[in-house]
């Protein structure tokens, strides 16, 4: 269905790839007294987390199990990420080893999708690299999976699907969550920012929103399967609803979402501080689902920088916003994201980023050296700061980050926080929650806590974590 610009497809449309390939799978059990098993790897953001969540219910709608053991999968799927050029080479030096898998096993699938090869130039590549993959395809094909890999079982031969100019939203793709009482549900896809380093534009797409009643379909399922806390995904969350033409706003989506039964905390990332308004700040405070944590990449300090970044917004502007959301909802935990070493980043706008955390106190923030990318305006500009400057400066603001981490979990020392224990910790035997705020803690407690709130007192603090009894 059409609607302005925007194509809703029906994940029905892959049914009969669906069935086909549920059919050879149901055939190959009764002959080998064995599931065909897939194995994900997922690298990037939330968004990749939770596409990689709708590969998997793909792949248990067409009779394949999941395994974490990578040497015994009939199907391989690296679900990848081009924000860094780090990311992507992380790709490169994995798929390489698997040629020795599928030279012993000729009928092993290996697939790549994702944001890399959104980018035809890396699709081509990934194709020369490795001519033994057998599906490459972009984010704008996940809804298409099932015949790209019913063609690939078929023919026998390399799939590539990057459908460049299809901006599409699709429905009721399967999905399979991991379990718990967490769950991701997108709003809206793609982003219209251009922010003049980042590729996110070129491999997602222009902005599209989910429609509202999709959305509160979905999240009332969840609840009814006993979900307590969602997360809402988007490039741009506050852009939500714009580009419907009887859309309704991001804060009046969050009433909304305040009012399903069973949902007892709301989450959403992510945020641009140049698009947040006061409704929002006024839903985050009177909405009592709405955890009291933002995350607001404010990218640079200087005001300087932040043009040339194509961010909309200057140092004071964004020092005003922290101020507005502190001042209305005073137990808030900000987190960040910030790139050091910017084309033409000066020692002075540095300290401009320096003074920036200094002054917010983020709860933590997520700490990025400038990467090149093909394609984004920045990657033209003059003035490319030296790798030597970039480590520098990475170091000295990572010591400030954690310094102020470290001391803003201390001030929760003695005192009684509302956790969500959501799994196990690493080590120690201990359980492990979140409270409101996102702040991870480590519990002391029975397995019968698993996925429920409880209260627990904060003992130990570190800039990564703390550490709690029951009380
Ligand atoms: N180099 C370094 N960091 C980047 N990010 C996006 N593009 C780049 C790049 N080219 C960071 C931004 C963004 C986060 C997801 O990744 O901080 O918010
Ligand atoms: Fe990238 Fe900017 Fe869009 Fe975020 S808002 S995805 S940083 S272009």
């Amino acid at each position: 269905m059409e609607n302005r610009g925007i194509y809703y497809i029906d994940f029905g449309t892959q049914a009969h790839f669906v069935e086909e390939i549920e059919k050879m799978n149901s055939e190959y059990y009764f002959k080998n007294r064995r599931n065909r098993m897939y194995h994900i790897i997922t690298y990037g953001c939330q968004m990749n987390v939770h596409d990689s969540e709708k590969l998997a219910g793909m792949l248990n709608a067409m009779g394949y199990i999941e395994t974490q053991n990578i040497e015994e999968a009939d199907l391989i799927i690296f679900n990848t990420c081009a924000v860094r050029e780090h990311a992507e080479s992380r790709v490169y030096g994995n798929i390489g080893p698997l040629k020795k898998l599928k030279d012993k096993k000729p009928d092993l699938i290996i697939g790549v999708c994702g944001c890399m090869p959104q980018q035809v130039e890396v699709a081509q590549k990934l194709a020369r690299l490795f001519p033994f993959l057998d599906i490459i395809f972009g984010t704008k094909s996940l809804h298409r999976f099932p015949q790209l890999l019913y063609k690939a079982i078929t023919e026998h031969k390399t799939v590539i699907d990057v459908a460049e100019d299809e901006d599409v939203v699709a429905e009721g793709i399967p999905t399979a969550r991991k379990e718990g009482v967490s769950a991701f549900v997108n709003i809206i896809y793609g982003c219209n920012n251009f922010c003049s380093y980042c590729i996110v534009p070129y491999v997602r797409g222009r902005e599209r929103s989910r429609r509202p009643e999709e959305i509160l379909f979905e999240i009332e399922q969840l609840a009814a399967n006993g979900v307590k806390e969602v997360t809402l995904l988007g490039q741009n969350v506050n852009s939500y609803g714009k580009d419907l033409p009887d859309g309704i706003p991001f804060h009046k989506l969050l009433e909304k979402v305040n009012d399903i039964n069973g949902i007892e905390r709301i989450r959403f990332v992510t945020s641009h501080p140049k698009d947040l308004l006061d409704d929002l700040i006024y839903a985050m405070r009177d909405l009592e689902k709405v955890c009291e944590h933002i995350h607001l990449p404010v990218q640079s300090g200087s005001t300087r920088i932040l043009k040339e970044m194509n961010r909309h917004y200057t140092k004071e502007d964004y020092l005003k916003l922290v101020e507005k959301l502190k001042n209305n909802i005073p137990d808030i935990a900000i987190t960040t994201d910030i790139i050091v070493g910017f084309p033409g980043e000066t020692e002075e706008d540095f300290e401009d980023t320096l003074d920036v955390v200094k002054k917010v106190e983020f709860d933590s923030a997520f700490t990025f050296m400038y990467s090149k990318r093909r394609g984004t305006r920045a990657a033209q500009m003059p003035n490319q700061v030296p790798d030597e400057v970039k480590r520098e400066r990475f170091q000295r603001l990572l010591k400030l980050v954690e310094e102020i981490a470290l001391k803003k979990n201390k001030q929760m020392l003695g005192n009684t926080y509302e956790i969500l224990i959501d799994g196990y910790a690493k080590k120690n035997n201990l359980l492990v929650g979140r409270t409101r705020t996102n702040k991870v803690v480590n519990v002391k407690c029975s397995e019968d806590f698993m996925y429920k709130f409880v209260n627990v007192r904060i003992l130990e603090a570190t800039e990564h974590w703390l550490y709690g009894e029951v009380i």
